[in-house]
């Protein structure tokens, strides 16, 4: 296979296919499988050393209640975000459909049922894109480890690999996202077949994204567990769990706020990448009771301030400043700054190097006065509380007379 004209290929229809994903920002990912019965993160099996063995009655134990995908999708919706991303198979290798690959799925055990398909139909009756990840890594599989050394072995689990994407490729209708992960143990997209596996996944999904963990850059970059741009013209999701574990975990009781995912969110906006935020449902697929009550929150924060980062907006870095109150996201002429900080009724901006035509408080539409002297903006009259009692950070919006430039430097005087 050419494995140039592959990726140019793909690089040639890139912009066209992502455009939906930027302007969606915000995603919800699902972490689910027989590891949730245990409740000690998705890692319990290699972190506890158990056995294949006494792994394995988690698959007839598991007795998910019925359609909790209409609650993750119905809450997705809710809390503004535009996309799902399900865990389709994790490392310890249970199968949520009803593949052919393995009798180690939810069919033909426990659950009697196919949960990617009940996924799939809960992502569309809520207006939701659809995402699969999928591990490449297997714990469960015989040729899961000994592919490294046993080129036997690499072509049976291969095959199994193959056959595996090719049914999620085929059997759900259109699949918007494939989200891969881990891929050990093999060290090279050819000894994955890489190249050849995606190009089948682009040729029965001509539309889909395609993550960056199977050894090839692919479409987007996944920094996880923190916030963190990409380069220039890479585009990029960081994955943040809700508590520090992916799957549900009682013990993991450190929830980030409503008030820090917002923050989440500005920052991926500022850089112009996405956010992929996890829920690890119980067993029986009901939401963590501290993840339902955040993101209602946040919905409601979105759906006040959502015009600050769905949509196309412009990387903040070298065009605006940091300060002590807030932080930029930037749409052409427009600027939003997200006050998290509330000084009381004046807030001063120095620096900014664009005249401002008008300020407004982004949720109310209320209009705020200010006076721009040379690089300051001060402006006044404001409440003494934050105009966001719930979250704490209001969204005001700037509209500049051209591109918006902010200049402090170090001094008290520009240098040059
Ligand atoms: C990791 C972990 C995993 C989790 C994933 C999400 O690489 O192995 O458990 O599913 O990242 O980004």
């Amino acid at each position: 296979m050419d494995h140039q004209a592959y990726l140019q290929a793909a690089a040639a229809t890139r912009t066209e296919r992502m455009a939906w994903w930027h302007a969606a920002r915000f995603g919800m990912f699902v972490h689910w499988g027989l590891y949730s019965q245990l409740g000690r993160h998705e890692w319990v099996m290699n972190r506890e050393r158990i056995p294949v063995a006494e792994y394995e009655p988690l698959a007839d134990t598991w007795k998910p209640g019925p359609r909790p995908a209409r609650e993750w999708a119905r809450l997705a919706k809710e809390a503004g975000m535009k996309y799902m991303v399900l865990t389709t198979k994790h490392h310890e290798g249970f199968c949520l459909w009803d593949t052919a690959q393995t009798d180690y799925n939810a069919v033909k055990r426990g659950p009697g049922r196919d949960l990617v398909a009940e996924y799939v139909d809960a992502c569309h009756e809520f207006g939701l894109r659809v995402g699969f990840y999928y591990s490449l890594m297997d714990w469960h599989h015989p040729d899961g480890a000994r592919c490294a050394h046993d080129e036997a072995a690499r072509r049976r689990f291969l095959d199994f690999t193959q056959g595996c994407v090719h049914e999620l490729c085929t059997r759900f209708g259109k699949l918007d996202i494939l989200w891969y992960d881990v891929s050990w143990p093999l060290r090279s997209p050819e000894a994955w077949e890489t190249y050849e596996m995606n190009a089948m996944v682009r040729e029965l999904q001509p539309e889909i994204i395609i993550n960056n963990r199977c050894q090839l850059d692919e479409d987007f970059g996944t920094p996880e567990e923190h916030v963190t741009a990409e380069a220039e013209g890479r585009a990029w999701e960081a994955c943040m769990t809700f508590n520090g574990s992916w799957g549900y975990m009682p013990a993991a009781i450190d929830w980030h706020s409503a008030r820090r995912v917002v923050q989440m969110l500005q920052e991926a906006s500022a850089g112009g990448g996405n956010l992929l935020l996890n829920i690890g449902p119980r067993p029986d697929g009901s939401v963590p009771d501290e993840a339902y009550a955040r993101l209602e929150t946040v919905g409601r924060w979105l759906a006040a301030n959502g015009e600050a980062l769905y949509g196309q907006v412009d990387r903040v870095r070298g065009r605006m400043e940091w300060l002590p109150t807030g932080s930029w996201t930037l749409k052409g002429n427009i600027g939003y700054y997200w006050c998290h900080r509330w000084p009381g009724d004046t807030l001063t901006i120095g620096g900014l190097q664009t005249p401002v035509k008008r300020i407004s408080h982004l949720a109310s539409g209320a209009e705020i006065a200010f006076a721009q002297q040379g690089d300051r903006l001060i402006m006044t009259g404001l409440p003494t509380e934050s105009l966001d009692p719930e979250v704490g950070i209001a969204v005001l919006k700037f509209e500049f007379d051209g591109e918006p430039r902010q200049r402090l430097g170090a001094g008290c005087v520009l240098l040059d």
